[in-house]
């Protein structure tokens, strides 16, 4: 069988990065689009010399209409992995048009290019903050969706775009359909365990992970501990870590099953990525210094608006139908989070 290709927008991303790894380790031809807005080339300098093999990279915006035909028009695209977005909770208050021109209107032309060139099959990254506040704190896929800021909005509106747009194949008879999988990440960190690749925030870090790297390596002074006050096992905030690698092997699980049963006539459905444990932040900063030999230096402030006590996922719907679940344990997740930040104390500068 020839090889698939396999289109990344966002490529040279965070996720994408270990995504392009990931992908080439398992056979497949990448092309990767990224206008760097977030990102730098080095990463897929270093996806590089991980595998021996070098994605294909356009340097376009994916709201450029007629750079994305060309590159559908020159690459033998089979499917899409849409990473390419901006994912900041705050920036989005401050910048909704940003984030709506973005992310949503640069999924519509990217849809638009993918149904000029008849490549029907898409893999998104959704996000766990699609779903509303329940009385649950282990959130299954039928569970309300509810989005509370302009960046998970953004991704609720794709999620109802990608449904009507499978949804509209049923009423026209599409004789090629959309097969479509949308997939709820909970909470990535970590890092390839090469520590080449890693997450390089922008400015001060708004999530966890990188904040405490940042305080281990002596770049930043003090964490915040948003709050201890929340009806969790020890009052901090609990939320399902992922390894980011896990997390990109589901992609490919999601496109192999793309060519199953399930998705023989078209469908979109949405999967949950998480490990389906949660952790606090006290539980998360202990484990930290256990397995990094490194004190995290942390004080108790008051809760950030907008956070919920508890947040875990249901992942029995990805095991049953993508047969996958996380393998690594936060002992992992820590530990080569920290090999990234150690070796690479100004990411990829
Ligand atoms: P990232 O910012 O590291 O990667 C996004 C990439 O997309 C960057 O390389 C950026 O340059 C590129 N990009 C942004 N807008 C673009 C545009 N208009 N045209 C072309 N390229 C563009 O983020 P990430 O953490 O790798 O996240 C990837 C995706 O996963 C995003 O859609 C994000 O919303 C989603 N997601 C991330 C998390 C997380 O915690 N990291 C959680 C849930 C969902
Ligand atoms: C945040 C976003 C969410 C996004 C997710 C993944 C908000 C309100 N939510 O979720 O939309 O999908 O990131 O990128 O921003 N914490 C501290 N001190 C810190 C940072 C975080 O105590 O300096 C705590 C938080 O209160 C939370 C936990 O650590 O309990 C995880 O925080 P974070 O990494 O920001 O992820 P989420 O809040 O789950």
């Amino acid at each position: 069988m020839s090889k698939q290709t396999i289109l990344v927008t966002g490529g040279a991303g965070y996720i994408g990065s270990h995504a392009c790894v990931e992908l080439l380790q398992a056979g497949f031809n990448v092309v990767v689009v990224d206008n760097f807005s977030n990102s730098k080339p080095e990463s897929l300098v270093r996806v590089q010399k991980i595998t021996g093999q070098s994605p294909t990279l356009y340097q376009a915006d994916i709201r450029d209409k007629q750079a994305l035909s060309d590159i559908f028009a020159k690459e033998n695209i089979d499917a899409v992995i849409h990473f390419a977005g901006l994912k900041a909770v705050g920036e989005s208050c401050q910048q909704p048009l940003n984030y709506y021109h973005n992310n949503v209107y640069g999924t519509l032309v990217l849809l638009e290019a993918m149904e000029e060139a008849n490549v029907k099959q898409l893999i998104f990254s959704s996000s766990a903050t699609v779903y509303g506040e329940s009385t649950c704190n282990q959130y299954a896929e039928d569970f309300a969706l509810g989005a509370i800021n302009p960046y998970g909005r953004s991704k609720q509106m794709i999620e109802d775009i990608l449904r009507d747009v499978s949804a509209a194949d049923k009423i026209n008879q599409s004789t090629s359909p959309w097969k479509i999988v949308l997939l709820r990440y909970f909470n990535p960190i970590g890092a390839h365990e090469s520590g080449m690749i890693g997450e390089d925030p922008n400015g001060i870090p708004n999530n966890l992970l990188p904040y405490v790297s940042q305080v281990a390596i002596g770049k930043l002074a003090q964490l915040s501990v948003w709050g201890n006050d929340y009806p969790t096992r020890d009052g901090t905030g609990v939320r399902d870590y992922i390894h980011v690698v896990d997390l990109v092997k589901g992609h490919i699980k999601a496109i192999a099953a793309l060519k199953g049963e399930q998705f023989k006539t078209g469908a979109c459905k949405a999967y949950n990525l998480g490990t389906g444990t949660g952790y606090s932040v006290l539980e998360i900063i202990n484990t930290f210094e256990k397995v990094t030999g490194r004190p995290v230096n942390y004080k108790i402030a008051p809760r950030r608006a907008g956070d919920l006590a508890e947040c875990f996922a249901n992942p029995a719907l990805a095991l049953a139908e993508l047969h996958w679940r996380a393998e690594k344990n936060l002992d992992d997740m820590l530990a080569d989070a920290w090999r990234w930040q150690s070796n690479n104390p100004q990411g990829y500068e």
